[in-house]
């Protein structure tokens, strides 16, 4: 699914560092990390009438993301919640948002990798933009499986929600060769991580099932769905899926932020799918929906 442009952020504001720039205006130094080496950690936000969906869990993956990369200078949660409130009040935005929170290393001395370049502290960048979901939650989305793995510990933590995102641009090259809408990513062992840019979920024979958080993002709108679903005694298993499995689910579905719950209705050519699984993914977004209410953070 491409995404267009929309006019109407042609003229949006982006808080960077410490101040609020005209998108013509907003830009980083040639010096930056995530310029140098993708040396940056992200989160995606979204923003509904009643406040920012899951706010306090995407500060904290921020944090802890940040932590893990050794950057010395975490602005306070209060400072990035300024930062995004005035983003959103000089934008005149209160619904229909994505944020693109990005908070790099900074600006490094002189080019190099090394951390200790950077003398001047970590820069943060709230990017607030219009944007309806990314994927036709309506009709589904057709997918392929990647050649590309998806990291797991023994290379690049996927725990670390980093902006070095070359190997799911990878994946989702190929999947655009492929006239599909996304990739799936499998691990080291083959078995199925996540897709691109969202996580997985199958449901087969009344179980609901989603691969072990070892290589792929540890999604927040994935938990929120496990911890829904444990709460209405439909127990999420948390296992190794291959993708015979994934092929021959009742129903497959991907989650994100950025797309909320969409059905996979195609993978490698196969159709995936059929009434009992979608009886049971009605239901699954119901609940997920009065889930998102409980959830959303005014800032
Ligand atoms: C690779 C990947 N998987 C899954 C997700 C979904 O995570 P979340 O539910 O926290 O938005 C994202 C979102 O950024 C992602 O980049």
């Amino acid at each position: 699914m491409l995404q267009s442009y929309n006019p109407r952020n042609e003229h949006i504001k982006v808080f960077i560092g410490d101040q609020l720039y005209d998108r013509k205006d907003a830009k980083v130094s040639v010096f930056d990390s995530s310029v140098q080496g993708g040396d940056a950690v992200w989160e995606g936000l979204r923003l509904y009438e009643n406040g920012i969906l899951h706010l306090t869990a995407h500060l904290r993956r921020l944090r802890e993301s940040a932590h893990a990369l050794a950057f010395v200078d975490i602005p306070e949660t209060n400072f990035i919640k300024n930062a995004i409130s005035k983003t959103l009040l000089a934008n005149e935005m209160s619904k229909d948002v994505h944020i693109r929170l990005t908070l790099t290393r900074g600006e490094k001395v002189t080019s190099g990798m090394d951390p200790r370049l950077n003398q001047n502290g970590s820069c943060l960048i709230v990017l607030a933009e219009w944007k309806p979901l990314v994927y036709d939650n309506a009709n589904g989305i057709r997918v392929i499986s990647s050649s590309i793995r998806r990291n797991g510990p023994q290379y690049l933590d996927s725990k670390i929600h980093h902006a070095n995102l070359l190997n799911n641009i990878l994946a989702k090259i190929q999947a655009n060769f492929a006239n599909v809408d996304a990739a799936v990513m499998l691990d080291n062992d083959g078995f199925v991580a996540e897709l691109n840019d969202t996580n997985i979920f199958l449901i087969k024979d009344n179980q609901i099932l989603t691969p072990n958080a070892s290589a792929c993002l540890p999604g927040i709108t994935r938990q929120s769905i496990i911890i829904a679903l444990s709460r209405r005694e439909m127990l999420c298993i948390e296992r190794q899926i291959s993708l015979t499995e994934l092929y021959n689910a009742d129903l497959v579905f991907a989650s994100g932020t950025m797309g909320q719950l969409t059905p996979i209705v195609e993978a490698d050519g196969r159709k995936i799918g059929n009434e009992k699984g979608r009886g049971i993914f009605v239901e699954i977004l119901a609940m997920h929906e009065q889930e998102n209410m409980n959830h959303c953070e005014m800032i």
